[in-house]
């Protein structure tokens, strides 16, 4: 299965890799006892079930059952190929690989990989010349002064690659050609546009400014093109959704911001992805967008795999707050502790910064932002008359009903502190009246069906399998562990086929590994399994806690357990059998089965 590359070069990267660190790049993970957890980043999830062995160099997931190692890791993330993750490896040790990388990866790689791959690079060549229309050409001048007019700085233009399309119908479409491009393909990738009735095509991006929109391996899969004249329209015109480009699952920036959103534990949500390079200018590097959409679940998880805290930076307008409730709701949702940031009306981040410096938008904005709940507080008074009795009691209901929400005892008497003083009620009255909605609303959700855990062949608790299941995965948490102890595990089950098929499988490739002179080594015996399901029954026992020093004895009680179930499943056998052979009347052989079946009792 390792294809091209020689299996000792393989062998050397895995060595010289630490898998803590490759996972560490996608997943926040903490230290507890041998292992770290964190959340995983293959399914949604708001407790740590993904734990990753820097002693085993595997990783498993107890929630979704997830597993492998640093490779497998890499190919499943970024949907990479074998091969394509080795060389991403290599990449971060000193070990060479001696081999074209080009005609390496193209062998035996799927049409549709190649066509994705050739998209991109037609994005990343384009993304290269508009920004070199840009800033050197008398062509780019007018966009150039328009973006350095608006206070973009030079350092954000080449940072950002920020570039420029011409007021042409197929400068693009010629350009494209000429380097060899399927034009059928770039329509696919969305840089180009077929006429309706001929077979000609025109360029999708004309006369705008053009910001390249990366994912999050900072590979170039759309544009989004700013118009500069005032009565273009739209004033943003987005790529399409196309195979690359998905605007339900992509983060502006979330490829340069992940490493600082990890480290500072915080990432700033922006409305605008011109706010998010404003940002970056003045040194605030959390900064990450959506595309023009609101916030979906996809982005939450993005998000919440690299940090628990946002803070939301949205426009102070009617839309930005209503937008800014949303994002609140769904990543509180999700156990994010949320801030809100305000700008005085008709200000977005952008502008705030350019009017009033860094500084001020440090400690103003961001250092003045609010608790979600603060937030809230002002979002239900929008467009209500407090000195209306009516509307006052709605308003006192409605946070109430937010106030019995919160986790935290201290932070509930706050608001209802708040609340109090504000509408000289007495405390009293509204803790009681708190306690009622906490109840109604613990009523309410008692009756929605709580999401059920995906039924997984493997289970996360060892004891919940039947006897035979648990001896088997004992057996074989053993035999992953010690190779002596593996072949004696053979002899004692002398030819008795284990019960689960997957289980049969993994002891059959770990005795061939083993017999072509392999140590125990997890990670290693991995690149051995072919099959997915495979890997994550072994990355699974592999995390189990077993005793070492294991006794013969202990063995032995395993193996008579599997032995055990396969003589039960033969009663059965012989019990229906017998049960058929009477309905016939056939007593003699009903009476032979009745025997066997005593004999295999006693054996029992
Ligand atoms: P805004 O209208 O707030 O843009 O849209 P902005 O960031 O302030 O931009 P400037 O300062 O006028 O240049 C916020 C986001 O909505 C999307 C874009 O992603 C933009 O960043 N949008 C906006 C579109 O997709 N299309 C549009 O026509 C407008
Ligand atoms: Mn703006």
């Amino acid at each position: 299965m390792v294809g091209i590359i020689p299996e000792d070069k393989i062998n050397e990267i895995r060595q010289s890799i630490d898998i803590v660190d490759i996972i560490g790049e996608y997943v926040h993970l903490k230290k507890q006892g041998r292992n770290y957890f964190g959340l995983c980043p293959f399914h949604g999830e708001n407790t740590p079930s993904f734990s990753v062995s820097a002693d085993k160099q595997i990783y498993h997931c107890f929630g979704c059952g997830a597993g492998g190692n640093a490779i497998s890791f890499l190919m499943d993330i970024d949907g990479l190929s074998f091969q394509e993750a080795i060389i991403k490896l290599a990449e971060k040790t000193n070990v060479s690989l001696d081999i074209e990388k080009e005609a390496e990866v193209h062998t035996h790689e799927p049409k549709a990989n190649i066509e994705k791959k050739q998209m991109k690079a037609a994005h990343e060549f384009l993304s290269k010349f508009y920004h070199h229309l840009l800033v050197n050409t008398k062509e780019g001048q007018k966009a150039l002064e328009y973006l350095l007019d608006r206070g973009f700085s030079k350092a954000s233009i080449e940072k950002f690659q920020i570039g420029y399309a011409l007021p042409s119908w197929d400068f693009t479409v010629k350009l494209l050609q000429k380097r060899g491009y399927e034009l059928t393909l770039m329509e696919k990738a969305g840089l180009i546009i077929k006429k309706e009735n001929d077979n000609a095509y025109f360029d999708r991006f004309r006369s705008r400014i053009m910001f390249p929109i990366q994912n999050s391996k900072g590979e170039t899969i759309a544009f989004s093109g700013r118009a500069i004249d005032q009565d273009d329209q739209p004033k943003y015109l987005n790529s399409p959704e196309t195979e690359l480009f998905n605007k339900r699952s992509i983060l502006y920036n979330f490829n340069r911001a992940k490493g600082f959103i990890k480290k500072q534990q915080q990432a700033i949500l922006f409305e605008g992805f011109a706010d998010v390079i404003s940002a970056d200018n003045a040194e605030i590097n959390n900064g990450i967008a959506t595309m023009g959409t609101s916030l979906t679940e996809q982005h939450v998880q993005l998000i919440r795999r690299m940090t628990d805290s946002v803070i939301i930076c949205y426009d102070s307008d009617f839309a930005g707050i209503e937008a800014a409730f949303r994002a609140g709701n769904m990543l509180t949702e999700q156990h994010c502790h949320i801030r809100i940031a305000r700008m005085p009306k008709n200000l977005d981040p952008d502008d705030y910064i350019k009017k009033y410096g860094t500084e001020k938008f440090r400690q103003d904005v961001i250092g003045n932002s609010l608790t979600f709940m603060a937030f809230k507080m002002e979002y239900y008074r929008l467009g209500k008359k407090l000195q209306n009795e009516g509307e006052k009691l709605q308003y006192i209901e409605k946070v109430i009903e937010e106030i019995s929400r919160l986790e935290k005892a201290v932070e509930r008497d706050h608001y209802l502190r708040q609340l109090a003083d504000e509408f000289s009620i007495s405390l009293e009255a509204l803790k009681q009246q708190q306690k009622q909605a906490y109840y109604t609303s613990k009523r309410k959700n008692k009756h929605q069906t709580e999401q059920k855990p995906k039924q997984l062949y493997i289970q996360p608790d060892g004891r919940l399998f039947p006897a035979n299941q648990t001896a088997e995965r004992r057996l074989l948490a053993h035999m992953l562990q010690n190779a002596e102890l593996a072949f004696k595990i053979k002899d004692l089950l002398n030819g008795i086929i284990l019960y689960y098929d997957e289980h049969q499988a993994i002891l059959t490739y770990l005795l061939g590994y083993y017999e072509e002179g392999n140590e125990p080594n997890t990670s290693k015996f991995l690149l051995h399994l072919p099959d997915d399901k495979l890997r994550r029954i072994v990355t699974e026992l592999e995390m189990m806690p077993i005793n070492n020093e294991v006794s013969d004895k202990e063995i032995e009680d395993y193996v008579n357990q599997v032995l055990k179930h396969q003589k039960m499943l033969k009663i059965k056998e012989k019990e229906n059998l017998q049960k058929k052979a009477e309905q016939q009347n056939d007593l003699k052989k009903a009476m032979s089965l009745a025997m066997e079946i005593i004999q295999l009792r006693k054996s029992l």
